[in-house]
């Protein structure tokens, strides 16, 4: 059986799509794109309005309706990613499930469980360990783990790591994430500018 063409899906559960989660979503879409798998952007309201970045890309489908709707006869064969299950993600659920299902959340520290929106539809549910993780590394890790068959405990993570904004000032990212082979965290692209203007804002608010 071939455990590449998995099918990951971001049920977008925010009102609006903030260009935090923009970026998340064009990285899983590029990741998913290189490895073959299909990347579903659902429950989209058809109100809104796509960032810039988020049109025409390819390998990005986005969908208005919601994962019960698009996927109601193959319910077993969905899973949920949530932080809560009693068991973690193994290589060998990658024969069981074609379907990998994460929250469209940013996240919060600490966590609001708004994955418990999806719990409550009854799809068998994994965890990727204690830790909090952004979505782009829930879909990375998984895909590591289904698709390369690589177990959780084995993938080098990097937890909290500190940016630096300037000088004197710092801010740390309450999640964990993927180490990559330069030593550092995985981030989308433009993550690291946008965090750094954001903190500065909120500096300047204080003054
Ligand atoms: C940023 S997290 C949101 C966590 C959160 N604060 C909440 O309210 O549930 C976004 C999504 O990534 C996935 N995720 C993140 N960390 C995870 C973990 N340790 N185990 C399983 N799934 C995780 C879940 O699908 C979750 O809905």
């Amino acid at each position: 059986m071939s455990h590449s063409g998995k099918t990951f899906v971001v049920e977008h559960l925010d009102p609006e799509l903030e260009a935090w989660s923009s970026l998340e979503y064009l990285t899983i879409a590029n990741e998913s794109q290189a490895s073959g798998a299909r990347f579903l952007l659902s429950s989209v309201p058809t109100s809104l309005q796509l960032p810039a970045n988020l049109q025409h890309v390819e390998g990005l489908n986005v969908e208005t309706r919601g994962i019960e709707e698009i996927y109601a006869d193959k319910k077993d064969k969905v899973c949920l990613l949530d932080p809560a299950a009693s068991k973690d993600l193994s290589p060998e659920d990658g024969d069981t499930f074609e379907v990998f299902l994460f929250g469209g959340i940013l996240g919060d520290d600490p966590p609001r469980d708004r994955t418990s929106e999806l719990r409550k539809k009854g799809y068998q549910g994994r965890r990727l360990g204690p830790v909090q993780m952004t979505t782009d590394t829930a879909v990375r890790v998984t895909r590591i783990v289904v698709q390369d068959r690589v177990p959780v405990e084995k993938i080098s993570f990097i937890d909290n790591p500190e940016l630096k904004i300037n000088k004197n000032e710092s801010t740390q990212m309450p999640f964990r994430y993927v180490k990559g082979d330069d030593g550092r965290p995985i981030m989308p692209e433009g993550m690291v500018d946008l965090i750094i203007r954001d903190s500065e804002k909120s500096l300047d608010d204080l003054l």
